[in-house]
């Protein structure tokens, strides 16, 4: 999926600008969960234009309007399908800081094969997702405050979650585990922090200079702590999240109910073994499943991905 370098910058900006804006103003009512697209041709106020300032301007578009508490885009006649689809998936990340007062957005975003796994047996995961993934999951981080991963997957990858296939601005790279306290042993990003959290039942940390943070809630580390531990974070500043596995992690924050948008990126490769996307508590019935709310594909050259409410 490409984007213009200028298209990229205006994402950029509009995220900038929005989470410069004060808690109460316009772009308050774009929502995780509420937003449309429509035809030029449908009565839109253009007093109702929110989308502007620092110089921020989609060529040949009707700025952003508010309709309804919800996020509307006009389409100029003929618009391209492809930018819309695009806006789909960045616009409402830029604006996220403004979602909950409270806690963070969250959306989790994993690569699986067609069979539904993320690593091998021997928990090698490099790469399932294709390039086109990879740059997606840059611009992801570049519209994020922080990227989680868990304990395994930190002493496993040692991950730099940064963003050396766009330009942007590196998000806090953030560790959820009482075991992992390595934090040395992570690629150095400059300019950026990196947060452990870990519970008071946690390996005692060592000292690390001031771009590791190391923050401590009570008690172990079950999913009950989840929106303990995003409470902590929005108090660092955190507003929104995203969170890359692996499994374990992603189960915890999915069965905490703290998952805004669930993102999965399907590979045309075949494991046949390995470990599974995701191990929830077993159903009885289809509808007893999490199905996606307000879902949506996006090609990904050879793969797909699918995004939904949660
Ligand atoms: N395909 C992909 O998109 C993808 C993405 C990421 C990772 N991976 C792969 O996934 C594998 C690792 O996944 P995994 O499921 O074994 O482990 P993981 O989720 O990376 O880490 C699990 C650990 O994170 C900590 N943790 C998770 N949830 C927690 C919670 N609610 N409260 C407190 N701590 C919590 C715990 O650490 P402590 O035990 O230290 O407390 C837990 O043992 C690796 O092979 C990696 O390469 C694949």
């Amino acid at each position: 999926m490409k984007i213009s370098e200028s298209l990229w910058s205006v994402l950029r900006d509009l995220r900038e600008t929005c989470a410069a804006g004060d808690e109460r103003g316009p772009l308050l009512t774009m929502r995780h969960d509420s937003y449309a697209f429509v035809d030029s041709s449908d009565a839109v106020q253009a007093s109702d234009v929110v989308f502007s300032g620092a110089g921020t301007s989609l060529d040949g578009w009707t700025p952003v309007p508010i309709v309804d508490g919800g996020l509307v885009m006009q389409l100029p006649p003929g618009a391209d399908r492809g930018l819309v689809r695009i806006l789909q998936l960045y616009v409402p990340l830029c604006s996220a800081k403004h979602f909950f007062p409270d806690r963070p957005f969250v959306i989790a975003h994993m690569a699986q094969s067609v069979d539904g796994r993320i690593a091998t047996e021997s928990g090698n995961s490099k790469w399932i997702g294709n390039e086109a993934n990879l740059v997606h999951a840059h611009r992801l981080r570049a519209l994020v405050d922080g990227v989680i991963v868990g304990g395994a997957t930190a002493k496993q990858d040692l991950p730099s979650l940064d963003v050396r296939r766009v330009s942007g601005r590196n998000p806090a790279r953030i560790v959820l585990s009482d075991t992992f306290n390595d934090a040395e042993q992570l690629p150095v990003v400059e300019g950026r922090k990196t947060i452990l959290i870990r519970s008071s039942n946690g390996i005692p940390g060592h000292e690390y200079g001031a771009d590791v943070k190391v923050i401590t809630y009570d008690g172990n580390g079950t999913e009950s702590k989840i929106p303990v531990v995003l409470e902590l974070l929005r108090a660092e500043g955190i507003s929104s999240i995203l969170i890359e596995g692996g499994p374990t992690t992603t189960e915890s924050f999915l069965s905490a109910g703290a998952v805004n948008w669930l993102q999965l990126h399907i590979s045309p490769i075949l494991f046949g073994s390995g470990k599974s996307v995701l191990t929830l508590p077993s159903i009885d019935a289809v509808n007893e499943a999490i199905r996606f709310r307000n879902a949506f594909y996006t090609g990904m050259d050879d793969g797909i991905m699918i995004t939904g409410q949660v």
